[in-house]
């Protein structure tokens, strides 16, 4: 019988990831064969990205599809049957459709007929979203098992003829079950936003302002659209301050960090970040080498990866941060156990 969201008696509880899961596609996109279609080079790429390929699905395959495979993995994972989930968001730049939400279509392919199911769009920063707003429904009581999901198909919104944008995105899917049973403790969230920088990065076409029509497509306007150096100039600021924000949150400082899985955009972001948090290489996640940045999917395939690499301890302090257009930004400081 459905227990209605609302309908738990509201009581505090710590939220944990329970699960972890993750997809991405087999076609690999080697920078050797975007030199073939546009005007760069292997050299340029790896020095100024740290990318060497990133991966695509096939043209048949939509965001839901990779979603749903993230998803039951997670659900292996956390030993959990989908009908015990009280909600489903999926956080993503490329839905199937306008609607309905890509995480109803989730919710039809695994069967979980107890769900709420909605998406949300914060870009890059979208899994970290899901995460608190999944957060704050367990800690409430209001929830007991919620699917986060951050999946992208963005092969399919970026201009192949540009090499600004081409060379930097891919696709993947990653999921986390959050629950009010003992796991990996969710100790912060941490979000922000400024919209002033929307025209940053965004895609022009194919909403209400612009919908599609044969102008805007002729115009390119349904791909990415990027200001590159001044996206790197907020991300490299907005990763320690995002860090340091999220620490704050539950009464810990830099010095406490074990490990950071910071968004995979390039690694000379990275890098910066963990210069300036005092971090050495070996606490730093980074797999932007082989897949791009896959938007809202990069933490979420990040944090899988850490779980099944089994190298952390328990105890451990473990940050996630990322930046995105919207602009906006998200941190959260999990206790590894
Ligand atoms: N191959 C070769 N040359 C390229 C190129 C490519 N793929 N892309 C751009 N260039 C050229 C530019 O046209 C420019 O040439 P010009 O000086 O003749 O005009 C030159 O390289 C330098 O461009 P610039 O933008 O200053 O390079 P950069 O060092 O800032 O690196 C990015 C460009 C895009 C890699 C970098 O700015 C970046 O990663 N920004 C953040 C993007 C991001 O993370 N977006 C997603 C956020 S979630």
């Amino acid at each position: 019988m459905r227990q209605g969201l609302f309908n738990l008696k509201a009581s505090q509880y710590a939220a944990s990831i329970i699960g972890t899961g993750s997809y991405v596609p087999d076609t690999v996109i080697s920078n050797s064969y975007l030199e073939e279609i546009v005007d760069t080079s292997d050299k340029w790429i790896v020095s100024r990205t740290g990318i060497k390929e990133r991966r695509k699905v096939l043209d048949e395959i939509a965001t839901s599809d990779i979603a749903t495979k993230a998803a039951i993995q997670a659900l292996n994972d956390a030993n959990l049957d989908p009908i015990e989930l009280d909600m489903i968001i999926v956080a993503t730049v490329t839905p199937d459709m306008a609607f309905p939400s890509t995480a109803c279509l989730v919710q039809k392919s695994i069967g979980a007929i107890n769900a709420t199911a909605f998406d949300i769009e914060a870009a890059c920063s979208g899994f970290i979203y899901c995460l608190s707003i999944a957060e704050q429904f367990i800690k409430s009581g209001s929830a007991n098992n919620i699917l986060v999901i951050g999946a992208e198909v963005l092969s399919k919104i970026t201009d192949y003829k540009d090499r600004n944008t081409c060379i930097l995105f891919g696709d993947g899917a990653g999921a986390a079950i959050v629950s009010k049973s003992k796991g990996y403790q969710i100790l912060s969230t941490y979000l922000g936003s400024d919209g002033n920088g929307c025209d940053l990065l965004y895609l022009p076409a194919g909403g209400s302002r612009n919908p599609a029509s044969i102008e805007t497509i002729n115009k390119s306007m349904h791909y990415i659209k990027m200001e590159g150096s001044e996206v790197f100039k907020f991300a490299v600021r907005i990763m320690e301050t995002a860090t340091e924000k999220a620490l704050e949150l539950c009464n810990l400082n830099k010095s406490d960090i074990d490990y950071l899985i910071p968004h995979q955009a390039n690694i000379r972001i990275i890098e910066n970040a963990m210069k300036r948090l005092d971090l050495t290489e070996d606490k730093v996640f980074v797999n932007v080498d082989k897949y791009g940045n896959m938007s809202a999917a990069s933490i979420a395939v990040a944090l899988d990866e850490t779980n099944k690499m089994k190298r952390l301890s328990n105890g451990d302090n473990v940050v996630l941060v990322a930046f995105g257009g919207g602009l906006t930004w998200a941190s959260s400081v999990i206790r590894w156990l």
